[in-house]
């Protein structure tokens, strides 16, 4: 048994995340933290709001509230929808909390003291329109790498270069579009990053081979062009306070920068899940100890944050915080070819999905096409015709006949006459192969290939049952129908077991059907047995439930409804 510790990019508080957001990191994080569970390894999945900077100031702002009674609402709101998609975290905690609070206070005096940071007097963009200096991302202009004009002053997202506002070509406040906008000066806290090129090289360098080549690739880029030593300081009042002993009192009034914060959270959010857990110390034991295999989800914009920024925060500290092991990165996935986007309300969202549909529709069909190796793009019909085909004519139906069958020609018991033949022995060497495939995909984080999987075993067992069709011989042959449901029915359990990282409300529903979920269903086990003792672990007589219908079928009408209600083409 390993123990795992397993991470989420943080969620912005500034509103509710659409489906983009949700499989490029929250929902494989989830799924691979069931996976692991049900190797029988030791998790801890940690997940939190991110809610310091401008966009929460300003979301609040528009709602008409104070910024804590924001965040704490749209916190709320944030974990309902978490809980509602079945991401199950150990613990979704607040990068508002008093823990990270402590926590970066801790991380920028350890950076003090180790002479990593200095105080610089910079030059900051202030709005005179505005009455406030202006936030990097805040600022826009046309970016001097790729000439994309609505550059961001913190980073272009065209690109995904990081910049500086002073960058910028053309600069004017993305708030008022105000070009009346004038430098000031602001002292402020500088990490002198450039000092870690060596080090992070290495780093980066010894994990090559280990970690995705977008993430790779992405982090050899950046220190390739050369590292800045980056600002960690604002002029905000949201955020997490500079404390008085650090920057020789020049820094009254200042908050972290909330991209030197928000990685902290990951660290405590873990502190909040032992406090509130009464677990003590294990918060720093999973993070200083030995033997945690440490692994982050995030999307392709943030992993310069986590190859360089996070990893110079930890280096510097010199305090025996782990670096992450592995980084699983993901592309984006699109709307109809456009973006996903959360200021223009374009796609969908994590609550308008849940209206529409349970969560695991959406799950299945968004790790099935996770944008893994290119960029995804979302259309209702191929939302339709997979949850069709695959959930609801492969899985559901599977499940469904021969439950049923049984239920209407056994009594309802698995029936145990008649010996495993030709048929079932091929079926068993096929899964045998399939399921250890499955595993190396999950393992390997390659989930589009894991579901792949998933969905040719869910086919294999169809085309079985087909094969040896119990329908056909139980008026001629009771002891061969018998072994093709008793068959049929221990694949109905094994595909529970198979399932349930993915779609797991679905998958206790389908285990049910055979038995109760050991355990109270904190995890349904991944098979470690051969198959044959997996498919033949059913006591004849031993009762079981026909299944309702699992997955409904989506019409044509409900298609064209969706599209009319959330845009499309
Ligand atoms: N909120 C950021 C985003 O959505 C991610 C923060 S991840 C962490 O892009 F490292 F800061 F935690
Ligand atoms: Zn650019």
């Amino acid at each position: 048994m390993t123990r795992v510790l397993i991470t989420s990019a943080l969620p912005y508080i500034n509103g509710v995340k659409h489906l983009g957001n949700l499989v490029g990191s929250m929902l494989p994080a989830d799924v691979y933290a069931r996976f692991a569970r049900s190797m029988g390894h030791d998790v801890l999945a940690i997940c939190a709001t991110d809610e310091h900077g401008t966009p929460a100031e300003l979301a609040a702002l528009e709602a008409g509230q104070d910024v804590a009674t924001y965040c704490a609402e749209q916190h709320a709101i944030q974990k309902r929808l978490g809980d509602g998609f079945h991401l199950g975290w150990d613990y979704f905690g607040r990068s508002s909390s008093p823990q990270n609070r402590e926590l970066t206070q801790a991380f920028a005096r350890a950076l003090w003291k180790n002479g990593h940071l200095e105080v610089r007097t910079t030059k900051q963009v202030y709005s005179n329109a505005e009455k406030r200096f202006l936030p990097d991302r805040y600022v826009i202009g046309t970016c001097p790498h790729c000439g994309y004009d609505r550059a961001r002053g913190d980073q272009c997202e065209n690109c995904t270069r990081v910049l500086d506002p002073t960058d910028l070509v053309n600069p004017r406040s993305a708030l008022s579009g105000s070009t009346d906008i004038e430098i000031r000066d602001s002292a402020h806290l500088f990490l002198k990053q450039s000092q870690f090129v060596p080090r992070l090289r290495q780093w980066i360098d010894s994990h090559r081979s280990e970690w995705p080549h977008l993430v790779y690739s992405i982090a050899n880029k950046w220190l390739e062009e050369g590292l800045h030593d980056r600002g960690i300081t604002r002029d905000l009042s949201w955020g997490v306070p500079v404390p008085d002993d650090i920057g020789d009192g020049k820094l009254k009034g200042k908050v972290f920068y909330v991209w030197f914060d928000a990685p902290i959270e990951y660290i405590g959010a873990t502190k909040e899940w032992a406090d509130a857990n009464n677990k003590g110390e294990q918060w720093r034991d999973w993070w200083q100890g030995k033997d945690v295999r440490y692994i982050e989800f995030l999307g392709k914009d943030n992993v310069p944050f986590h190859t360089v920024g996070f990893p110079v925060t930890i280096m510097g500290a010199d305090e025996g915080w782990k670096l992450v092991d592995q980084i699983k990165g993901f592309n984006w996935l699109n709307y109809y070819g456009g973006k996903f986007s959360t200021s223009q309300k374009r796609g969908i969202f994590m609550d308008a999905a849940l209206d529409l549909l349970p969560a695991d529709y959406w799950r299945y069909y968004l790790m099935a096409n996770a944008p893994e190796s290119a960029d995804a793009s979302f259309t209702w019909e191929h939302f339709a015709s997979v949850v069709n085909k695959d959930l609801a004519d492969v899985l559901g139906n599977f499940v469904n006949r021969i439950t049923k069958f049984c239920a209407a020609r056994f009594e309802g018991r698995v029936p145990g006459e008649g010996a495993y033949g030709d048929e079932e022995k091929a079926l068993i060497a096929e899964l045998d192969r399939r399921v250890a495939e499955l595993r190396n995909f999950f393992e390997a984080m390659e989930f589009r290939k894991a579901l792949a999987e998933l969905r040719a075993i869910w086919v294999a067992g169809n085309e079985y049952l087909t094969r040896a069709a119990p329908w056909t011989h139980i008026r001629t042959d009771r002891a061969r129908a018998a072994v093709a449901v008793r068959m049929g029915l221990n694949l109905v359990h094994t595909f529970a077991h198979l399932s349930w990282p993915v779609i797991p409300a679905t998958a206790v529903k389908i285990h049910e059907t055979i038995q109760p979920v050991a355990g109270g269903g904190r995890a349904v086990p991944f098979p470690t047995d051969p198959m044959a003792k997996e498919l033949d672990q059913l006591e004849g007589g031993q009762p079981i439930r026909a299944s309702d219908v699992l997955f409904a079928k989506i019409a044509d009408e409900q298609v064209a409804e969706w599209k009319a209600r959330f845009g499309g083409d």
